[in-house]
């Protein structure tokens, strides 16, 4: 049972200090842990990235929890690994078809805002972006790569109030592109506002935070449902333990998350999918719960 964690760039043999918390629980939990140099493997030296890692005798199986990791990145640190005699649990098919919002899309669209996307290889002309909002009439839409969105610019990069507002759809694209940079992945996905329940705003940027949840799975259960948004009380119970258990069961990864929200009407939907390893804890996480379920779940799959 291996855990994979990025290194501390000042202190190689600590783990990044945002994970140090992670990185004791895993400990405890049973795991054995080793370190990667995230810059290095970003620069595509993997003999720099592994350099700390000493090869296996017998094939370990592993798991990855850091920072994002491009599909390209995934795959370097997949056959890296491999060649260590470490086998990360989850394949580069299988990152790709958690981490990029279309792969996943077909299993979440019956409980899912509506959404389209556009590769960016076909550029964004605003011709061809207001083509395809056509599809949403006079809705709000919001606008994210295949990975993530500009949230916290809300107004200029996120939110478009009335889908056919052919000028306001631009510049909030525009806006989206210009923040997301080189790191624009994949392409770019429009969709389907929709009511929720709010919390509130965020004390920070002023975005709308509402009720949100973001559920771990592995193995096809639940081990970790958390409160998404740090900053929002919310006193209500969260979503049923059940909730979306048989779309879960489609997705093809044994360890993903799974954001939920609730609308103004009280119903619960799926936001998005997202890979187990790249994905955020809230401070709502019990660490010491979560990987000691991880461990359990990992000890039946041996
Ligand atoms: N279709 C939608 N309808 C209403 N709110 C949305 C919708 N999509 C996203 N949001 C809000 O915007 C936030 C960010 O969207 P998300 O797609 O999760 O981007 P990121 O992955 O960058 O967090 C969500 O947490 C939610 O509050
Ligand atoms: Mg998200």
């Amino acid at each position: 049972m291996n855990l994979i964690f990025c290194s501390d760039p000042l202190n190689p043999r600590m783990p990044e200090s945002l994970y140090i918390d992670e990185y004791s629980a895993c400990l405890n939990a049973g795991f054995r842990v080793n370190l990667i140099d995230f810059d290095a493997l970003v620069s595509g030296d993997i003999p720099r990235a592994l350099g700390s890692i000493a090869t296996k005798s017998t094939a370990q199986p592993a798991i990855y929890r850091g920072w994002m990791l491009t599909l390209a990145q995934y795959e370097a640190l997949y056959q890296g690994l491999l060649a260590k005699g470490i086998g990360l649990m989850t394949s580069p098919g299988q990152y790709a078809h958690c981490h990029h919002f279309p792969n996943a899309y077909p299993i979440i669209e019956n409980w899912s805002p509506r959404s389209i996307w556009l590769e960016k290889e076909g550029g964004f002309s605003p011709e061809r972006v207001v083509h395809a909002c056509r599809a949403f009439g006079e809705k709000p839409i919001v606008i994210k790569d295949y990975v993530k969105s500009q949230k916290h610019y809300w107004k200029e990069a996120c939110f478009v109030p009335c889908a056919n507002d052919s000028e306001a759809l631009d510049k909030v694209m525009r806006r989206f592109i210009e923040l997301q940079g080189e790191s624009l992945a994949g392409g770019l996905v429009f969709r389907e506002f929709v009511p929720l329940k709010e919390l509130g705003v965020h004390p920070q940027s002023g975005m709308p935070m509402s009720r949100e949840f973001r559920i771990f799975f592995f193995n096809r259960a639940p081990i970790s449902i958390l409160k998404y948004w740090d900053d929002a009380a919310d006193p209500e119970l969260g979503p049923p333990r059940d909730l979306f258990l048989a779309v879960a069961a489609q997705i093809d990864s044994a360890f993903f998350s799974m954001d939920v929200a609730q609308t103004v009407g009280g119903d619960w939907l799926i936001l998005e999918i997202g890979d187990g390893q790249v994905s955020g804890f809230s401070e709502a996480v019990d660490l010491p719960l979560f990987y000691s379920k991880l461990a359990a779940g990992f000890a039946k799959r041996d």
